[in-house]
């Protein structure tokens, strides 16, 4: 199924039911936690399908593991030997094709994926990124912000496309810096930020009320363009 196609899996029928989600991680899965106590709970409308890692040390794996969802683990590192992001990504199809979500998201995901894995994966994908973008994409997002003297960072969730960290933005929430923030307390703050707006945004997918198909919200007659920013102070 080709890019184009694939925002049809969300458009379809999924008002009532919940919606389903595949999530890819490599490391401590806090964001993956936040998604299964939301499911869990019932204030999230999602099934969780399946869980794929890319580190077989990942402890996203134990938190789904406890919650009965399905974990694929296609370590990098296996037998001593790199796992190509090829090899990943043909295993990471066939367990997605097999699963049938409507959403992927990557939560904490690590690998940079080929555009051709993107081009055909079976339902659109979101991912959460640490920074403010289209400010500070790749790695390292805390320390540089802070070298920079910025005022405010956050975390913004956008859509995945070839180009790394350039999708449309869908979500964001906002923090101002204090003078004593360095990069591992700013990690901490962002992070609260990132359990809310990660359960938030895919409430708005789940919901229709924003469409990936049209990358804006369903009725716009009352709504701001995206990205929604929230300012989301701790
Ligand atoms: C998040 O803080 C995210 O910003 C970054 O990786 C971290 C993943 O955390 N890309 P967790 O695995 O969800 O705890």
């Amino acid at each position: 199924m080709s890019k184009s196609d694939s925002s049809s899996f969300v458009a379809k029928d999924i008002k009532n039911k919940p919606l389903r989600v595949a999530v890819l991680v490599s490391g401590s899965g806090s964001n993956l936690q936040v998604l299964i106590d939301a499911m869990q709970s019932g204030k999230l409308p999602i099934e969780i399908v399946g869980v794929i890692s890319n580190r077989a040390d990942a402890y996203a794996i134990t938190r789904a593991q406890q919650a009965h969802i399905p974990v694929a683990i296609f370590s990098h590192t296996d037998s001593g030997k790199r796992m190509t992001i090829k090899t990943f990504e043909r295993h990471a199809s066939v367990q997605l094709q097999d699963w049938q979500p409507d959403l992927i998201v990557l939560a904490g995901f690590m690998r940079v994926l080929s555009s051709d894995f993107i081009n055909n994966v079976p339902a659109p994908m979101i991912n959460l990124h640490p920074s403010l973008l289209p400010a500070y994409k790749g790695l390292d997002t805390h320390q540089r912000v802070i070298t920079a003297g910025e005022r405010y960072h956050g975390c913004s969730i956008h859509v995945v496309t070839a180009e790394l960290d350039a999708g449309a933005v869908l979500t964001q929430a906002l923090l101002s810096l204090s003078a004593k923030d360095n990069a591992a307390s700013l990690q901490k703050r962002v992070q609260k930020l990132e359990h809310q707006l990660l359960p938030w945004t895919i409430l708005l997918i789940a919901k229709q009320v924003i469409s990936l198909d049209t990358l804006s919200f369903t009725n716009n007659d009352y709504l701001p363009s995206l990205p929604l920013k929230l300012f989301l102070d701790n």
